[in-house]
């Protein structure tokens, strides 16, 4: 068989060790590998290049993605789709491995609708994609985000003031949950719950009373009311960019005013994303994508290959794409047991 590839979306940690699994799996197996560049972009307009084992064997620890990425939805315009299946007939692709989020993993549900064989690999830092216990970049993520906590908590003490961190995660707040909980954090806000001005402003208090100081850990996705001035601008697949809307620094400036403590905000941002993959990306990103070669060698097309417990095993598109796997009320019970 001939493996195609792309990596879509957002980039995050693992999707190199996952491109790596998926060549040296189908080439144990006897099967080559075409590698597309920057997502359906590249599928669409014809561009790629083999992958030899040589090449990727090296890639474990490697962060991004050797192949680029995109956020390119191919199945806007009817011409677009067209090309696509062309291109994949012209290339002599038996299935293709979409590896990605929701958008990227709903274009290749499309692609399967329409007849193609294409198989699915589920990542992202944010680790919202349904019917995965977690997906790669998740905890390489959120290391990144709490070593920027405990570096905050020094100059927070140094200064007595309060800091506010946000931390991405455009649609779950999985990634502020896990920073919060870990390291300890005086408030932690998420998309999932409603923003409590006056509950955030009383734990600031209560830190500043205790130890002269507060971490507070946002999610860039909560809402602090109606948005101010433009439009935002909006991606291929409708989604908002979140990037100038800067709650950090809001909040900053609330609490600054309400508390009258001394108040900084930092924003993360794209470091979250870069970086040699945390162990346990590494070992996920690595049996996902040999999982993704297996379900196709057993003729599973229109499936992604999942975590279940310590499983790994195929999903219908259908059940991974479509629903944002949201932060669950246990665990919000459990993170409100360190900031009630
Ligand atoms: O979807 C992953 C993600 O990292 C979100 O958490 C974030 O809002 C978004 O991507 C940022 O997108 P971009 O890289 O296009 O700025």
């Amino acid at each position: 068989m001939k493996f195609g590839i792309l990596t879509g979306g957002g980039d995050c940690p693992g999707l190199n060790p996952a491109i790596r699994a998926v060549v040296l799996r189908a080439h144990q197996k006897g099967h080559t590998t075409l590698g597309y560049l920057d997502g359906w972009k590249g599928v669409r307009d014809g561009l790629s290049r083999p992958l030899s084992p040589d090449e990727v064997r090296p890639l474990i620890n490697r962060g991004g993605t050797i192949l680029g990425t995109s956020r390119t939805n191919p199945f806007v315009h009817e011409a677009d789709a067209h090309k696509v299946v062309e291109r994949l007939r012209l290339d002599g692709i038996d299935v293709l491995v979409a590896v990605g989020g929701d958008d990227t993993l709903s274009a290749a549900r499309e692609l399967a609708r329409r007849g193609g064989h294409v198989v699915g690999v589920p990542k992202t830092m944010d680790n919202d994609v349904a019917g995965t216990d977690w997906t790669f970049g998740f905890h390489s993520a959120v290391a990144v985000a709490v070593d920027a906590v405990e570096r905050l908590r020094d100059t927070a003490s140094s200064h007595h003031r309060a800091i506010v961190l946000e931390v991405m995660g455009r649609h779950a707040g999985w990634v502020a949950l896990a920073t919060g909980l870990a390291s300890g954090a005086d408030a932690t806000l998420l998309p999932e719950e409603p923003y409590d001005e006056a509950w955030l402003f009383e734990r600031v208090r209560v830190g500043a009373r205790a130890r002269g100081f507060a971490l507070v850990v946002a999610s860039e996705g909560i809402s602090l009311g109606p948005r101010r001035g433009t439009a935002a601008a909006k991606d291929e697949f409708g989604h908002e960019l979140l990037r100038e809307r800067e709650v950090g620094a809001e909040l900053a400036r609330r609490i600054e005013e309400a508390t009258g403590m001394e108040t900084r905000s930092a924003q993360i941002g794209h470091i979250q994303r870069g970086g040699s993959p945390e162990l346990f990306d590494r070992i996920l990103a690595t049996r996902l994508g040999a999982g993704a070669v297996d379900l196709a060698l057993a003729g599973r097309f229109g499936e992604v290959a999942v975590l279940h417990g310590s499983e790994i095993t195929g999903i219908p598109f259908s059940d991974a794409v479509g629903t944002t796997k949201t932060v669950t009320p246990d665990w919000l019970d459990l993170l409100h047991t360190f900031d009630a």
